[in-house]
Parts: C-alpha cells; sequence; structure tokens
C-alpha cells in the first residue's frame, strides 16, 4: 500500500474547491488518511519546494504557498502517487488535459490548484513536513 501528499493550495481553497478536489480521490476509491486546514510557515514552505531552491520562481512560489490556509491531506492506495498525478494532471496548465483536476479547473501554472508528490521518497518527505505521526489514522475501509 503506497501514500501520497496531497495539498490543496490557497488558489483552491479561495475558489471553493476542497470538495471538488477531494470528492475526486474518494470517488476513484482511495482511502483519507490525513486532512487538516492550515497555514504553512515559510520553512515549512521552503523544504517543501526545496528541489525549486535554484529556480527563478522559488521566492513567488514560496510567497504564495503561505500566503493563505491550504488543505493538506495524505491519501492512500495502490499506486496512488502516480494515479493522482494522472488525476491532477500536468503541471503546466497548458498540458493539462481535460478530466484532470488542473485541466478541468485551472487557466495559470502559478495557480494550479493543487499538489501531488511525484515518488515514494518525495511522498515520506512531505508527509513528515506537514504532519506528526499521531495525525495520519490507520483504520479499515471496508468499500
Ligand atoms: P507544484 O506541483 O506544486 O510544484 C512546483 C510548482 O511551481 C508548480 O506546481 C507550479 O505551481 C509552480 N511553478 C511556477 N512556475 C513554474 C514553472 N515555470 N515551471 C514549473 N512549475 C512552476
Amino acid at each position: 500500500m503506497e501514500r501520497t501528499f496531497i495539498m490543496v493550495k490557497p488558489d483552491g481553497v479561495q475558489r471553493g474547491l476542497i470538495g471538488e478536489i477531494v470528492s475526486r480521490f474518494e470517488r476513484k476509491g482511495f482511502k483519507l488518511a490525513a486532512g487538516k486546514l492550515m497555514i504553512i510557515e515559510r520553512d515549512q514552505a521552503e523544504r517543501h519546494y526545496a528541489e525549486h531552491a535554484e529556480k527563478p520562481f522559488f521566492g513567488e512560489l514560496v510567497d504564495f504557498i503561505t500566503s493563505g490556509p491550504v488543505f493538506a491531506m495524505v491519501w492512500e492506495g495502490d499506486d496512488v502517487i502516480s494515479l493522482s498525478r494522472l488525476m491532477i494532471g500536468k503541471t503546466k496548465v497548458a498540458d493539462a488535459l481535460p478530466g484532470t483536476i488542473r485541466g478541468d479547473y485551472a487557466a495559470h501554472t502559478n495557480f494550479n490548484l493543487v499538489h501531488g508528490s511525484d515518488a515514494p521518497e518525495s511522498a515520506e518527505r512531505e508527509i513528515a513536513n506537514m504532519f506528526n505521526d499521531s495525525e495520519l489514522l490507520g483504520y479499515t475501509r471496508s468499500i
């Protein structure tokens, strides 16, 4: 069983898309292990986006992700990392296909609504950066 970190970014929260995004993951059949509305601290944001530290858009990215509440989640399921990224759609919104979250709702790459981990190592790092172990709930999903 794999797990991933999914986050509705400040633009998604502002646009009232938390429910729509959560709903897509629920309907797909993934299991929610943790979820909270939170404001990310600057150092947490810099750790989250560490791989982009040298990119010209890094400062803007950190400003944006700390600008308002995000809805942070952990989802579990078989191949949840790659399937989530398919459901979310490409980072560049011009490449995000209809039917994906970004393809259906995002019109600008800087405001692409949602983040999903890209590999098991980054998922574990991103989860540990945003959640305590006690916030991750283990329970049985019967259907
Ligand atoms: P995300 O999946 O959260 O990971 C990095 C984020 O950087 C990305 O979504 C975009 O919101 C943002 N970003 C801004 N400009 C660019 C760019 N030119 N290329 C890639 N990502 C960008």
